[in-house]
């Protein structure tokens, strides 16, 4: 098939899965993190990089939103290319769990998070990075996953102090983190960092790259950036596809069969291996804080283009 053809196709599974969805109001805006809940609830966006650099895009898929728990995994990404495996997983295991996202818990075996998608293993892995870089944790990470966009992501400081302003439960975490050992510096910069992270503000074609990113091996496959290692990269996959959808991951692997990552912003990205980055932005979140169309195209996409793993 030749590339215009691929693109020709993908912009129909694209353009009917919008249109499938188009209607559907269930599911509510985040107003847990009050600044969330501003957000007009009707957007719908889609869009999709492949691995030669075809994008293709649907409704509002420019429409910026805040990142939210999208941005873990890209952050478990820098850990591991930064720190390496030995030090990342002394912090937060791989380990599924059926719990909530913002669940404060830690696996009794190990007095660690159980993995680096639900808040505890995320706050952990900034712990790890504001160790590591100090101050300039936040600009590190706003670097990288600049770089995985192929764009600069800027921080939404309006969401960043609701969510500093409210965010007593992740402060909390961050609290029982150095408790644990898991890192000695101030919970306080840590959540900030953590903060600093979510705020930041991207759109589904943003999203789109930065899964191609992820599919491609570490390397953008707009702009030719190595922005993560192959190893990196491979853990991070796994952990997507095993926990990225919280206590729905299980549901999720067998319906969607892709690493996905939602976030209470709106976001989800996901990844066909070698492939395909996919990007969804809806902002309607269902019970477990994930977004319904966005869950409900990737099924459709994953149905239409055979992108199931198995
Ligand atoms: O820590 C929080 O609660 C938010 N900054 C992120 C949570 C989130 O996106 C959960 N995802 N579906």
């Amino acid at each position: 098939m030749t590339s215009r053809a691929g693109a020709a196709l993908l912009q129909r599974a694209l353009d009917h899965a919008h249109a499938q969805l188009a209607d559907q109001t269930s599911g509510a805006v985040a107003n847990y993190i009050p600044a969330l809940a501003a957000m007009p609830p009707d957007l719908f966006g889609l869009a999709a990089l492949t691995r030669g650099g075809t994008l293709v895009e649907v409704g509002d898929s420019r429409h910026p939103f805040t990142i939210q728990s999208v941005s873990k995994p890209f952050a478990y990404a820098l850990a591991l290319d930064l720190l390496g495996r030995r030090v990342v997983r002394q912090g937060v295991g791989v380990q599924p769990v059926g719990d909530p996202f913002n669940s404060i818990e830690l696996n009794p075996q190990t007095r660690r998070p159980f993995n680096p998608m639900i808040n505890a293993g995320a706050i952990a892995v900034a712990g790890l990075l504001t160790e590591a870089l100090g101050d300039q944790a936040f600009e590190s990470l706003r670097a990288r996953l600049s770089l995985a966009a192929g764009a600069t992501l800027m921080l939404d400081e309006e969401v960043y102090r609701s969510e500093a302003e409210t965010g007593d439960r992740n402060r909390a975490i961050a609290y029982l983190l150095r408790a644990a050992g898991t890192f000695h510096c101030h919970p306080d910069r840590v959540v900030d960092t953590y903060f600093r992270q979510c705020a930041l503000r991207v759109t589904a074609r943003d999203l789109a790259v930065m899964g191609g990113t992820l599919a491609a091996i570490g390397t953008n496959p707009l702009t030719g950036a190595e922005v993560f290692g192959v190893d990196a990269v491979r853990d991070t996959l796994a952990v997507m596809f095993t926990c990225g959808f919280y206590d729905g991951a299980g549901d999720w692997a067998c319906r969607v069969g892709l690493p996905a990552k939602s976030g209470v912003g709106g976001g989800i990205v996901a990844v066909v291996n070698r492939q395909l980055g996919i990007g969804t932005f809806s902002p309607r979140l269902d019970a477990h804080g994930n977004p319904l169309r966005g869950m409900r195209a990737c099924e459709l996409l994953s149905e239409d283009l055979g992108l199931h793993a198995f």
